[in-house]
C-alpha cells in the first residue's frame, strides 16, 4: 500500500501477517465463508502525525475508526478542555454503535515553550479522562486492546522531579504546571512533558493489571517512541531555540524514526498478537534510551521491597482463591 505522504516522501508498506485481521466463519445461503473480523477502534491525534498513520492504517485492514482531534476527522474537539473531553467520550459511544474494540490514544503536545498549561491537560487528561469514560464499552468487547502514546523523555530526562509525576497522579495538574515552572523556562516545558507522560505510563501500568481493566479484558499498554519524523518534532526542529537540543540529542541507530513504522507496531498491539501483553512499555527510540540507560533495565527487586513483593503475591493468591 501507499500512504498518503505528509512530508512529500510516498512509504510502502507490507501487509503483515501477524497483524492480519483474524478470520471468522459465517453462514451465507447454506454456505460456509470465511470473513475478516474487523473491529471498530477510537484514534486520538487521528489528523496528524503517528495517530494519523495508526487511523489509515487501521482502514486499509478494513476496520472502522472513529477519529477524535481538534480538526479535520469524525469528532472534532479540545482535549485540552473539560467540555472537549465529554464531548470525544460521548462522540465515540455516539459513533461505535456499543461496540469499541480499541483505542489508541496519540493526541498530545510536544515540550513546547509557553504551551505548558495545554501539554498538561492534552497529554494528561486527554489519555486518563477519555479512557475512564471508555471503559465500559471496552469492557463489553470482552478483548478489547488500548495503546497510549508514552515517550522515552519518561527515562531520558534529566533530573524530572518526582512531585510532578505525583501532582499529575493526584489530578492536580496546576500544581504539575506551577512545579514546573519553578524550574525555570529552560526546564519547565521539558517538565510538565516528561511529568505528563511519565504518569500516564504509571497510570497505565497501576491500573491496566486489576480485575476492572485486565480483569474485564481490557489489555492496555504504551508505546514510548525517540524522536519520530511528524509535524509534532519538525515544530521544535524549525524552532532555532529547540532545534539544537533535538539534533544533539543520540540516536545510535542514526535517523529519525517514521510515523508509519510507529504505527505497524500499534497495530500489532492492537491485534491478537497481543493478547498476552498487559501493562508494557514498548520503547521504539533507535536506541536512545539504551544509549543512556544500559545498565539500569532490568532490574531486579531491590531487598527493602521484598516484603511488599510478597504481600502481593498473598494478594493475587487470595484473588484466584488459591
Ligand atoms: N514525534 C515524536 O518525536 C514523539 C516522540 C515521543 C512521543 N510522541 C507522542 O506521540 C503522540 C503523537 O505525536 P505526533 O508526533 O504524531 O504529533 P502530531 O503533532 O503530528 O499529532 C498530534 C495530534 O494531536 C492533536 N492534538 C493536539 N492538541 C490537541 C487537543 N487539544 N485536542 C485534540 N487533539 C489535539 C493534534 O491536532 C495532532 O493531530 C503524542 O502524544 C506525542 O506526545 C511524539
Amino acid at each position: 500500500m501507499t500512504l498518503v505522504p505528509e512530508n512529500g516522501q510516498a512509504t510502502v508498506l507490507m501487509r503483515s501477517e501477524a497483524t492480519r485481521p483474524q478470520m471468522g466463519v459465517i453462514w451465507v445461503c447454506g454456505r460456509q465463508e470465511r470473513v475478516a473480523i474487523v473491529g471498530v477502534y477510537a484514534v486520538t491525534g487521528a489528523a496528524s502525525g503517528m495517530g494519523r498513520s495508526t487511523a489509515e492504517q487501521l482502514r486499509w485492514e478494513g476496520h472502522r475508526v472513529i477519529g477524535v482531534d481538534l480538526h479535520n476527522t469524525d469528532v472534532n474537539v479540545d482535549l485540552a478542555t473539560e467540555e472537549g473531553i465529554q464531548t470525544a467520550i460521548q462522540g465515540v459511544l455516539d459513533s461505535c454503535g456499543g461496540r469499541l474494540d480499541g483505542a489508541v490514544l496519540a493526541a498530545g503536545l510536544g515540550p513546547i515553550p509557553g504551551k505548558e498549561e495545554t501539554i498538561a491537560r492534552v497529554n494528561f487528561n486527554g489519555v486518563v479522562r477519555l479512557l475512564e469514560g471508555l471503559h465500559d464499552v471496552l469492557e463489553d468487547a470482552g478483548n478489547a486492546k488500548v495503546v497510549i502514546f508514552s515517550s522515552n523523555s519518561t527515562t531520558t530526562t534529566p533530573g524530572l522531579p518526582r512531585e510532578i509525576v505525583d501532582a499529575f497522579l493526584a489530578r492536580d495538574l496546576d500544581k504539575a504546571v506551577s512545579l514546573a515552572k519553578a524550574a525555570g523556562p529552560e526546564a519547565s516545558a521539558a517538565y510538565v512533558y516528561a511529568g505528563s507522560k511519565t504518569a500516564v505510563t504509571h497510570w497505565m501500568r497501576t491500573i491496566g493489571v486489576t480485575p476492572e481493566w485486565a480483569g474485564k479484558g481490557i489489555r492496555v499498554n504504551a508505546i514510548a517512541p525517540g524522536a519520530v519524523m511528524t509535524p509534532l518534532l519538525q515544530k521544535q526542529l524549525d524552532d532555532p531555540k529547540l532545534a539544537p537540543g533535538v539534533k544533539s540529542f543520540p540516536i545510535p541507530v542514526g535517523e529519525f524514526g517514521k510515523r508509519e513504522e510507529i504505527a505497524q507496531w500499534v497495530i500489532f498491539m492492537l491485534s491478537p498478537a497481543a493478547n498476552f501483553m498487559c501493562g508494557s512499555v514498548v520503547f521504539l527510540d533507535g536506541g536512545t534510551d539504551a544509549y543512556f540507560r544500559a545498565d539500569d533495565w532490568p532490574r531486579a527487586i531491590p531487598q527493602e521491597e521484598v516484603p511488599h513483593y510478597f504481600e502481593l503475591i498473598e494478594k493475587y493468591k487470595k484473588s484466584v482463591g488459591l
